[in-house]
């Protein structure tokens, strides 16, 4: 039996708890989490309680547990955008080697200071790029590695953020306003620049941008609609995006697993959408069902404590944040971004990053000399086809939707799998991304915000060394 890497917990929220806190309760041979700090006391004592962590150990902030010896080889940091810094360099002083969200701060000086200190300190700082672990991009990978598609000449990547999704976490939530967590194409895409980059093996030279906040505001409200969905609006049967239908219903979530590839997960969705009385005597009978009608995970678990209890999830549409009218929020981060890199090898390439999709998740589109390769790795479908210039041949690979692999399309898992091993050292799995990488991708977000905001274009070797200097000087000025 192996021994399981011990880990303290900064932010036992949505990622700290339901995702990373639950991976160590799976794997209880690779990962203990034996001590929390978080504020939220439901949430604290809850976690603690699945995790076995006693009072001692449990804390209602990062300060107060860092302020204690070293309690374990890792810390993984998943506190909120704008609360990475302090806590990941205190844990990285203490002697901790850190996992930390994505994206590693909202301040461009904070990010270079973060990948510095890791690099002095000589200790693991892995940010949670997860798409670089998914099945899914490590064949695209190896594709362009295997020379198949001949010399790589562009790319078109998008990041379809699904309707839904977008009114969510960037009209309603968390990330609806830059000066609360950090521009959208940093909060967003910063994976998906990551990803650019692995796939290119390349650092862009140049980044220009546009975009904006297109259609969240309160000129296109329905005429007559009232701030809350709930509150009688006359738009209910026909806006897509009347609250009721995500959290009460999950009714987009449901649609999506009607496409998926394994029977059970299509047949009972069908049945939520379409027979909810079938389902639920069904459910009464055949366990797994239950994981449909007592779903208490995202976006769910973020409105409310209770997400089985559907009277406390009509309770947070009528008095919480996310039952708020998409037209009448408070949001000011952008609906639309297009992203132009133009990489040191030639290779040219964009990003297209949008809230307005049907279907959440990823699409690309690589040409090369030899071959184009077309994928989609989405909530509905995931596939990548290549096209052969020479002959026509297609080949087709079907994989599980990203709804059927968990937690980003199983990038979630292959994470943690790759954080545990880089600690033991048995080089079982590489982690594909050092904190300097990571930056990289970090980096690129600021510039393209930064270029869509001046209408200009971005040369990163100026940028890089600017980034460098703001980062020398953050932690300076932290010292003196
Ligand atoms: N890697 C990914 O793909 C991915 C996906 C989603 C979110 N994220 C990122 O993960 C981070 C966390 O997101 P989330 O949805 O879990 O947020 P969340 O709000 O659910 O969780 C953050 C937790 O931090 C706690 N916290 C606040 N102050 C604290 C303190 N002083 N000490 C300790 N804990 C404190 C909060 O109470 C909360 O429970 C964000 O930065 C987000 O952008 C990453």
């Amino acid at each position: 039996m192996t021994i399981p890497v011990d880990a303290i917990l900064i932010g036992a929220g949505n990622r700290g708890a339901e995702t990373y806190g639950r991976w160590a309760l799976e794997h209880p041979g690779d990962l203990r989490i034996v001590a929390i700090a978080e504020p939220d006391a439901a949430r604290r004592t809850a976690t603690a309680s699945g995790h076995g962590v006693p009072a001692e150990r449990q804390f209602s902030s990062w300060e107060d547990l860092l302020s204690f010896p070293q309690m374990a080889r890792a810390a993984i940091v998943a506190t909120q955008d704008q609360m990475h810094t302090a806590p990941a360099l205190a844990a990285l002083n203490a002697g901790y080697d850190v996992l930390l969200e994505k994206p590693m701060a909202h301040r461009l000086e904070e990010c270079a200071a973060l990948a510095l200190a890791a690099e002095r300190a000589g200790q693991v700082l892995q940010i949670c790029h997860v798409l670089r672990y998914t099945e899914f991009y490590r064949r695209i990978h190896e594709m362009i590695q295997s020379g198949r598609l001949g010399q790589v000449i562009t790319i078109a990547h998008r990041e379809n953020v699904s309707s839904w999704h977008m009114a969510h976490s960037y009209v309603r939530g968390n990330w609806r306003s830059a000066g609360l967590s950090s521009p959208m194409i940093l909060a967003k895409s910063c994976h998906d620049l990551d990803i650019l980059c692995w796939l290119v093996g390349s650092r862009p030279s140049t980044v220009s941008s546009v975009g904006s906040l297109r259609h969240f505001r309160p000129e296109n409200a329905p005429e007559g609609a009232p701030p809350r969905c709930t509150d009688g609006c006359p738009a209910a049967e026909a806006c897509p995006f009347y609250a009721p239908l995500f959290y009460s219903d999950l009714e987009p979530m449901l649609r999506a697993l009607t496409h998926a590839r394994g029977l059970p997960y299509r047949v009972g969705a069908w049945l939520a959408l379409h027979q909810p009385g079938l389902l639920r005597a069904l459910a009464a009978v055949t366990p797994p069902l239950r994981r449909i009608t007592e779903y208490d995970g995202w976006p769910r678990s973020v409105i409310t404590g209770r997400p089985t209890d559907p009277e406390a999830v009509r309770q947070a549409l009528r008095e919480g944040p996310y039952g708020r009218c998409v037209y009448h929020c408070d949001n000011d981060v952008v609906d639309h971004q297009v992203v132009a890199l133009e990489f040191g090898n030639g290779v040219s390439a964009s990003h297209t990053m949008h809230g307005h999709s049907h279907d959440e998740g990823r699409t690309l589109r690589i040409d090369g000399s030899r071959a184009t390769l077309l994928a989609e790795l989405t909530w509905s479908r995931t596939l990548i086809e290549i096209h052969e210039h020479r002959g026509g041949r297609i080949e087709r690979t079907v994989m599980p939707t990203i709804l059927e692999q968990g937690g980003h399309g199983g990038g979630d898992q292959g994470l943690m799998r790759a954080f545990v091993s880089s600690l033991r050292g048995d080089g079982n799995q590489p982690v594909l991304t050092s904190a300097r990488e990571s930056l990289e991708s970090h980096l690129l977000a600021f510039a393209a915000e930064e270029a869509r905001l001046a209408h200009t274009v971005i040369h990163m070797a100026d940028f890089r060394a600017r980034a460098e200097q703001v980062g020398v000087a953050y932690l300076g000025h932290l010292k003196g």
